[in-house]
């Protein structure tokens, strides 16, 4: 095949992501002040309700919100009305529900945010669109690409989205700007190391039976780096996987996940390894490595390590610094502008699925020991 036609079956088959929304977070970062609608009126904030009082909800997502003008958290449940009230305390959070399904019936709250375990992901946003609320949903936003699809009737009529908040990380999306703009060549390879070490047997990770694991729980970031980079959908994976002999959960998992036209992602992932997290952008001219890509410090700069590959000690890096930010409040501020019609939704339940199809296929290939179709 002509050199040219090769390059144009293997440019991006994805639609740019995010339409309409303006890199933000690339300036200062800022207490943002409602945009004007067409109409010209201030935007009003979207009343929130919080599904359960997860740590990454009261630690991270939710104070982030908090910031943000166009977020107006309202409510929060938990099985227990006492834990709902702490939380609600010591968050200045209005109202508190001893039950979801008090959340869910009260009609003031327009937006659910579902941090729940895995397991209740699609349950529970389900039965928040069946009560006219729009979902954000922690990540991944099912157990497979089946349970996935059963969010697609609803999400025609309310909005419903993964909470992969890196995409909203300027970061990211610097990183992307450079390779879109040949800073690197033509990337061909993703690749992801992200590890942790937590053997709480109480901990929602460490139970195969309410979706734990490292593929699920930071597997999925890889997944989301190789589709975001590459913009496009890869085509069969393989994987080695390594599971707890008690938990019975994935605690190594390694993976090659193939993009076509000579385009790799392969990563590593851990639940049982000292923390880590790095990705490299490997290019034909170029590497773009990304210090802190998934747990980047809320409201602080983050680096981005450019290399013109001049020299294997490094010396031809460059260190880019971008200035501070909050992919929380980014990600909370994107839904809320697209609850109000304001721009259109970053990504729908269509993106969700085909990153669940590569868990998936991974899952498969551990059964079957060979590459498996996505
Ligand atoms: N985007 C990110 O940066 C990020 C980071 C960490 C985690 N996450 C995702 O967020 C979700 C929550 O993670 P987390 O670490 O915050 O979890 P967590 O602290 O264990 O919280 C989960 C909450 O779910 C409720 N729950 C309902 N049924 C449960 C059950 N059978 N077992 C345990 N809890 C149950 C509990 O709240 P109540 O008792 O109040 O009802 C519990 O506090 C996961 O899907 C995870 O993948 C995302």
């Amino acid at each position: 095949m002509p050199r040219s036609d090769a390059q144009s079956a293997c440019g991006r088959d994805l639609p740019a992501a995010m339409p309409g929304l303006p890199v933000r977070g690339i300036g200062p970062l800022r207490g943002t002040l409602p945009e004007t609608s067409q109409s010209g009126e201030m935007m009003k904030p979207v009343r929130w309700g919080v599904l359960s009082t997860a740590k990454i909800g009261l630690q991270r997502v939710l104070p982030a919100m908090q910031k943000s003008a166009y977020c107006d958290i309202r409510a929060i449940a938990s099985r227990s009305a006492d834990s709902a009230r702490r939380a609600a305390g010591a968050l200045g959070i209005p109202k508190a529900y001893g039950s979801y399904e008090e959340l869910l019936a009260d009609p003031e709250i327009e937006a659910i945010y579902n941090p729940l375990p895995n397991h209740l992901h699609v349950p529970l946003t389900l039965q928040a669109a069946a009560a006219g609320k729009h979902v954000l949903c922690e990540k991944p936003i099912a157990l497979n690409a089946q349970q996935a699809r059963q969010l697609q009737a609803a999400s025609g009529k309310v909005l419903i989205m993964e909470a992969f908040m890196v995409r909203f990380h300027p970061q990211w999306l610097r990183a992307r700007e450079l390779v879109r703009g040949g800073g690197i060549g033509t990337l061909r390879a993703v690749q992801f190391l992200f590890c942790y070490s937590n053997s709480d047997p109480a901990n929602i990770r460490n139970q195969a039976d309410i979706g734990g694991g490292a593929l699920y729980d930071i597997g999925c970031y890889p997944i989301t780096a190789g589709r975001f980079f590459f913009e496009a959908e890869p085509r069969r994976g393989i994987a080695l996987i390594d599971r707890d002999p008690d938990f019975r959960t994935d605690r190594l998992t390694s993976a090659l996940v193939d993009f076509g036209c000579g385009r790799h992602l392969d990563f590593t992932v851990s639940t049982q390894c000292t923390p880590y997290q790095r990705v490299h952008l490997c290019g034909t001219t170029g590497r773009i490595e990304i210090q802190i890509p998934v747990n980047a410090p809320q409201g602080a700069k983050t680096a981005l390590f450019i290399d013109d590959g001049s020299s294997p000690s490094g010396a031809g890096i460059r260190t880019e610094t971008l200035p501070e930010s909050d992919q929380y409040m980014l990600q909370g501020e994107a839904f809320s502008r697209a609850v109000r019609g304001e721009i259109s939704l970053p990504y729908g339940i269509e993106n969700a699925i085909q990153g669940m199809g590569v868990i998936d296929a991974l899952l498969r290939s551990e059964a079957s020991g060979r590459w498996e179709e996505i």
